[in-house]
């Protein structure tokens, strides 16, 4: 279903104009029946009429239980129709919803992005849209909607009785009619702001519950409480300002028009007793003067649920316009690996015209299948930047990115997410079982293929460990398994079906001896498979395996090229650095630990030994250590790594802290 979704999605731009243009048809059909409807509600005031002016003046009972025989038809034939519309719009609900959930879902997932994919914070809230409009559709407010073009009918035949009559309920109905624009008019502006603030407050509250281990553990809670009760009380007061004046007008209005029922009687006496009308017209036009306000009071009534299904219905219009236009892709076989980046240069987010950071400037390298390389750079130096623009997640703003010669937008979406194996720097796994995680919620994913990424992560064993196995569920309040873990399990997810391009961002940051050595070993075997693998580390033992470095230094490339070479040149450089002339101070000294670590665990090297090598040149804990310089700005960067973390650290229950590994 997904997949037709994605087609249908391809064809035409906009999934939610889409569906109400399929919609069309039973509108039609509503609005037919509407039209039998309102002509079936002409019975009571006929048959009043009826009663008055020939059963009472002619004594007749057969007549009388003539005309009820032929109403009582003509009230089920109404209940009839009434149900079928009924029935139509709330399937047309269902139905609206079934065509653009899932790409309304798809799109809001997408908007996530930070970058220029995404539609960023001002996305709103399209799920919740959807269901307004979908209960909108449902409700009693429509079908007020689709009786109000009948209103001429009633006026004509009041009109037809007598013209007082008619332009009394004219005149009635203009009052009314301005009660409703007057209420629009004190609305609309709160209900535009309780709508943003509702979306506001939930998501404070989800974020919230998201981080109740930090809230818990410093005390926040209070304060927390505190923020949130203002902004719900703001919330309320926005809806409230919206919902008296409303109010008001709605009873103004509702006694209003009982009054002009009254009125209509008080004008046909009189015209019964000038002789103009007969008894039973006076009946009948009270009746259908009720029916002809009958919508319009309706309208007013349900103005607010209208005003809000209006406003997500403009939402999800500009919610959807504003998605990037798919290019149209064409199915190219699966890619190699060989990937090019051109002059590729990366401003901050933000609005075009404003001032905009460079967060990478005119980045250019290749790779062909097997290489691996490791980007390393102090903090901010846009590591992660490269890795989104690598994998499609933001798109450049200037230069290019590609795949096999071709532009990533250029690739079938789904092809080239099977192509790609990302490893984010903060990573969150979804609500599901680890196999449904490692698969990437793949429903035909086989066991081989999640086991085969398990094990080439290194995580096959420890997941058999847990009581529950690939079956152990994730997300949610109870998260079972440790930071190291968890950046294992998204290294499997990111290998599952061993894609041609892998980017890790920082895949080593919680992991200890023997996941620096799982790592380093998986990323030998990817790129013996002939995947292209890179990897953006501050710590050097990420970039064992590798066998080019590249050294972003405020987001330009300071070096690239082949592992020895790069490094042999900054170790040279390093020692011209004592002198106060050096060229790029920072990344010299955020690559200078590079090649000792690089040189114990080379690729080339057993990994028992390096393993051994490894645990011998590493201290049992960090306090026991005497630092030299060159290990102090290791220990720093150590530091500077925890942090970031500390989203998925705060998704599981209190575990003992982990030591980091420290490094002589
Ligand atoms: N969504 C964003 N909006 C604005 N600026 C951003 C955004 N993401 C990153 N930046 C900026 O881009 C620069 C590079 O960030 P990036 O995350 O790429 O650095 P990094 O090298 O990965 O750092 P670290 O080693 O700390 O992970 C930073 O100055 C950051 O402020
Ligand atoms: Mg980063």
């Amino acid at each position: 279903m997904l997949k037709a979704a994605a087609k249908g999605q391809a064809v035409a731009l906009n999934a939610y104009q889409l569906g109400l243009h399929k919609l069309r048809p039973a509108f039609v059909m509503v609005g037919l029946f509407s039209a039998v409807i309102n002509v079936l509600m002409l019975t009571g005031s006929i048959y009043m009429l009826q009663v008055y002016d020939r059963v009472l003046s002619s004594g007749s009972v057969p007549t009388l239980f003539g005309l009820f025989a032929i109403v009582v038809v003509l009230y089920a034939f109404l209940g009839y129709y009434d149900f079928l519309r009924t029935r139509s719009l709330s399937r047309m609900a269902i139905k609206l919803d079934q065509m653009t959930g899932a790409a309304t879902f798809r799109n809001w997932v997408r908007s996530g992005l930070p970058g220029d994919a995404g539609a960023g914070p001002m996305a709103g809230q399209p799920l919740r849209d959807l269901e307004v409009v979908r209960s909108f559709m449902s409700g009693p407010a429509i079908m007020a909607l689709f009786d109000l073009p009948w209103v001429p009918l009633y006026l004509g035949i009041l009109f037809f009785i007598h013209a007082w009559l008619g332009w009394l309920t004219v005149a009635g109905a203009g009052v009314v009619f301005l009660l409703a624009l007057a209420n629009r008019a004190v609305t609309r502006r709160a209900i535009l702001r309780s709508m943003a603030m509702d979306g506001a407050e939930r998501d404070f509250t989800e974020r919230s519950r998201r981080g109740a281990e930090a809230i818990q553990a410093m005390g926040m809670e209070q304060a927390i409480t505190a923020r949130w009760g203002a902004m719900h009380i703001a919330t309320l007061a926005a809806g409230q300002m919206g919902s008296d004046p409303s109010e008001m007008l709605a009873a103004a209005s509702r006694a209003f028009r009982m009054l002009l029922q009254s009125a209509i009687l008080t004008l046909g006496a009189l015209l019964v007793l000038r002789g103009e009308i007969s008894g039973g017209m006076i009946i009948a036009s009270s009746i259908l003067t009720g029916r002809a306000l009958t919508p319009v009071d309706q309208i007013i009534g349900q103005w607010r649920s209208m005003a809000r299904a209006l406003e997500a219905h403009r939402n999800l219009g500009a919610f959807f316009a504003a998605q990037p236009a798919q290019k149209q892709q064409i199915d190219l076989p699966a890619p190699t690996g060989q990937i090019t980046v051109t002059r590729v240069s990366k401003l901050a987010p933000g609005k075009p015209g404003t001032d905009r950071a460079r967060i990478l400037n005119q980045v250019s390298f290749t790779l062909e299948p097997g290489d691996g390389l490791g980007v390393i750079g102090n903090s901010a130096s846009g590591k992660s930047t490269l890795a989104r623009l690598l994998v499609g997640a933001w798109g450049p703003d200037a230069g290019e990115v590609r795949l096999d010669g071709a532009t990533l937008d250029q690739w079938d979406p789904v092809k080239l997410g099977r192509a790609i194996g990302y490893l984010p720097q903060t990573l969150e796994m979804l609500p599901g079982t680890i196999r449904d995680n490692i698969a990437r919620f793949d429903p035909e994913a086989d066991d081989g293929s999640v086991i085969a990424a398990a094990k080439l992560a290194g995580v096959h064993e420890m997941i058999l460990r847990l009581p529950e196995g690939y079956a152990t569920r994730l997300g949610g309040a109870e998260m079972p398994l440790s930071g190291g873990q968890i950046q294992r399990l998204g290294l499997a997810r990111a290998i599952y079906r061993q894609p041609r391009l892998v980017v890790l961002d920082e895949p080593n940051s919680n992991l200890d001896v023997a996941g620096d050595d799982a790592l380093a070993q998986t990323i030998a075997a990817l790129r013996a498979a002939g995947s292209v693998v890179i990897v953006m580390a501050h710590r050097p033992s990420a970039i064992a395996a590798v066998n080019k470095v590249m050294i972003l230094h405020s987001g330009t490339v300071a070096q690239f090229g082949d592992k020895e070479e790069v490094l042999a040149a900054v170790t040279g450089r390093t020692a011209a650095a004592q002198a106060p002339s050096a060229v790029v101070p920072e990344a010299v000294e955020a690559a200078a630990t590079v090649p000792e670590v690089s040189q114990r665990t080379d690729a080339e090297m057993p990994p028992k030994v390096a393993a051994r090598v490894k645990a011998m040149t590493t201290p049992k804990s960090a306090a026991s250590q005497t630092p030299a310089p060159q290990s102090m700005e290791n220990v720093h960067d150590l530091a500077a790594a925890t942090p970031r973390t500390a989203v998925f650290r705060a998704a599981q229950p209190p575990a003992k802290p982990t030591t980091p590994k420290v490094q002589p």
